[in-house]
């Protein structure tokens, strides 16, 4: 006899074609991650292929690729949190982090993993970046008149627009999909590059500073030479509004240094000397 409710251990042909068919995919699902080996005389793609972890991260593949198949593949990681800038490279194309990108978030299918197009190779994924490390020396250091009595005071408005440049980490991601610098070899000489122009950009507005590197950034820094196409912006793992909140204001501040009468009268009369592009390199560290 039978009270008519369902019976909680029966479980029918269908639900148990299911489960083994769901099983049996997750024992077969693999990930493929399509690898950029070689040096700077050149190299190829080489396939990886692993059984797929669930929640993984590009940069989780590439350890397991480093573990088991390849262990003299080379990477640049350090802290697999997004925040010390060294992983970068390109994924399907996309400059990006390989820790912050998941891989369940991509197409189905290889995953490309290749080395940032836009520095130097030294070995697999892993290029020489130290072109930043040149162009940050040539910006002017941070430079106050010493504080009054009352120490250094600022509007908090001022103390806001500065931080969200700071939360910068180098990844040089904004370098590399420039295409300013991605594509002509030779400007790397006249141009500094998004993530200066916002350096430069945190200085200018810095409301204690007095350095003037207007005609710094015009002449020797090639503002000009940046057309606003806001790639930059899209790749920044930071989500720093690179074009609109520093390139864009950096470009009005250097038109009006040049080019606006009113702007020029009114720091004749406020009597605001900032130093010139001369004395501004001069003063930055050699
Ligand atoms: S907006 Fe300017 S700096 Fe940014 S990627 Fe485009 S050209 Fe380069
Ligand atoms: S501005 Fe953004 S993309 Fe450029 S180096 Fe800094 S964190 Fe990376
Ligand atoms: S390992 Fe530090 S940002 Fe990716």
């Amino acid at each position: 006899m039978t009270d008519g409710t369902a019976d909680p251990g029966f479980v029918s042909e269908t639900e148990e074609a299911e489960a083994t068919e769901e099983a049996e995919a997750a024992e077969e699902a693999t990930v493929t991650l399509r690898v950029w080996r070689g040096d700077a005389a050149g190299g190829d793609l080489v396939d990886y292929t692993l059984p797929a972890n669930e929640g993984e991260v590009v940069l989780d593949v590439v350890h397991r690729i480093q573990a088991t198949l390849a262990p003299d593949l080379a990477c640049r990681w350090n802290c697999k949190a997004g925040k010390c800038g060294s992983c970068s490279s390109e994924i399907n194309g996309k400059p990006g982090l390989m820790c912050m990108t998941r891989v369940d978030e991509l197409p189905e299918g290889p995953i490309t993993v290749t080395p940032m197009r836009t520095f130097p190779i030294l070995r697999d994924l892993v290029t020489d970046v130290s072109f930043n490390y040149e162009v940050a020396k040539r910006v002017p250091a941070f430079a106050p008149l010493p504080a009054g009595p009352e120490g250094y005071r600022m509007q908090q408005v001022d103390v806001e627009r500065g931080q969200e440049f700071r939360k910068c980490i180098e990844c040089f991601l904004c370098q590399d999909v420039c295409h300013v610098i991605r594509d002509h070899e030779d400007n790397k000489q006249h141009y500094a590059g998004p993530r200066f122009f916002i350096r430069l950009a945190e200085l200018e507005m810095h409301p204690l500073d007095t350095n003037d590197r207007r005609e710094l950034v015009r002449q020797r820094m090639g503002i000009g030479l940046c057309n606003i196409t806001k790639c930059c912006t899209e790749v920044c793992p930071e989500h720093i509004k690179i074009t609109d909140n520093a390139i864009i204001p950096l470009k009005e501040r250097v038109v009006d240094s040049s080019y606006d009468p009113v702007a020029w009268l009114g720091r004749k009369i406020l009597g605001r000397h900032k130093r010139t592009a001369e004395e501004a390199a001069a003063a930055a560290p050699h």
